[in-house]
């Protein structure tokens, strides 16, 4: 079923913890709901579950307005991070309270809470009571529970942020797979950026009660609307100044700046194919990440960082090092630019200025991506 937000105010107190959020989210999609703690995203869940009275606001389920409909009548499932399972009722009671309260027969129970176990992996597993079961085990009954009634909408409020690391991304992937089979429209909140970035076809930002941004992860990731959004979701550093790097002299000095890693290339001289535009580094520290190395390096007075191949030669802390910068994000007053640096050579990728790349559809996800449209032009004055 389709959600739909507009205006929603929530108050406690005279603390405003939603400020007017408007959103709508189709049926069948799977959002990610992302935030610094206190951004308002679980009094986002609980109104648009019924927990919580908007003071403003409308919120619609497949076009219905929901406001004054009670949270047992609005079709939800609910998982939260400490949505306890009833400790003194087997993992098939668990799942089926949902129905025992709608006073379904006992056969629809015990077939309804059959296929369930089995949608979620823990057939056989019925008579344990949930003290018996692991982290992650307790969660896909959870699951379960939520899922029995049939609800239309799944609100699940950091469903993995009590599990290790491990078994949170198999249960991701789980998770994905199994909205996805079933169709159902997904609110999910995390912390984890990685995560809602992996599993959500869009993403809504949240940042003291408002909303920043909302999108495709990829779009979100690629062309973020305000600064507090660029340095959210990614790694980014902040760059005051901008005109006194090379290839940006014409922007703006008293813009924003910011830079994410990928934009940075670090080598020494041979390595770099753009060396006339590079600025020269010095390096400052070198982390061993597994796959990659970190690479701080400082450049004017600013630290960069960036990683390279964990199988490259790296240089060493000290070491004299080129660097150039390919791109950054210009943001002035409401409006952000992807500023190329003028003095990148040209053509390696022989479809630039092709269209607006803000949804990224038909390019690489990762590792090298094209220049974007908006060039130099957009950030001059
Ligand atoms: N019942 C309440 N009474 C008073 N203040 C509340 C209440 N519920 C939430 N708040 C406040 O509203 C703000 C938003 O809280 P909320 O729980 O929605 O944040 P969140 O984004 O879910 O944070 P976290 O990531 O830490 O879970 C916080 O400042 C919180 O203290
Ligand atoms: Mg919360």
């Amino acid at each position: 079923m389709s959600v739909e937000v507009r205006g929603l105010w929530k108050r406690f107190g005279r603390f405003a913890a939603v400020k007017g959020i408007d959103f709508a989210v189709e049926k069948g999609k799977l959002v990610g709901l992302l935030g610094p703690s206190g951004s308002g995203k679980t009094t986002v869940l609980r109104l648009l579950a019924g927990l919580e009275i908007p003071d403003a606001g409308e919120i619609r389920f497949g076009g219905r307005s929901v406001i004054g409909v009670p949270p047992q009548k609005r079709r939800i499932g609910l998982v939260f991070q400490h949505y306890a399972l009833f400790p003194h009722m087997t993992v098939f009671e668990n799942i089926a309270f949902g129905l025992r309260v709608q006073k379904r027969s006992d056969r629809e129970i015990e077939a309804r809470v059959r296929d369930l176990l089995a949608l979620v992996g823990l057939s056989g597993l019925e008579r344990r009571f949930p003290q018996e079961l692991s982290g992650g085990q307790r969660q896909r009954v959870a699951f379960a529970r939520a899922l029995a009634p049939e609800p239309e909408l799944l609100l699940l409020d950091e469903p993995f942020a009590a599990l290790d690391a491990q078994v949170r991304k198999s249960l991701r992937a789980w998770l994905r797979e199994m909205v996805r089979r079933l169709g159902i429209t997904t609110i999910f909140v995390t912390h984890d950026q990685e995560e809602a970035v992996e599993m959500a076809d869009e993403l809504i930002v949240m940042n003291e009660g408002r909303l920043e941004q909302q999108g495709p992860p990829l779009e979100v990731y690629r062309r973020p609307r305000t600064p507090f959004v660029a340095r959210f979701l990614g790694e980014s550093i902040e760059i005051p100044r901008p005109s006194t790097l090379k290839g940006f002299e014409h922007v703006d000095p008293d813009a924003l700046a910011i830079v994410r890693p990928e934009f940075v290339e670090v080598g020494y001289p041979h390595e770099l194919s753009n060396l006339p535009a590079a600025e020269t580094g010095i390096v400052q520290r070198v982390h061993f990440r597994g796959r990659e190395w970190q690479v701080e390096v400082a450049v004017g007075g600013k630290t960069l960082a960036v990683y390279l191949p964990s199988e490259r030669e790296v240089p060493r802390p000290g070491d004299e090092v080129r660097v150039f910068i390919r791109r950054l994000y210009v943001f002035q007053g409401e409006k952000m630019a992807v500023v190329e640096n003028e003095n990148a050579l040209q053509p390696r990728h022989p479809a630039r200025h092709q269209g607006p790349a803000a949804d990224g559809s038909a390019e690489a996800p990762r590792g090298n991506p094209p220049p974007q449209a908006s060039g130099p032009a957009a950030a001059r004055r």
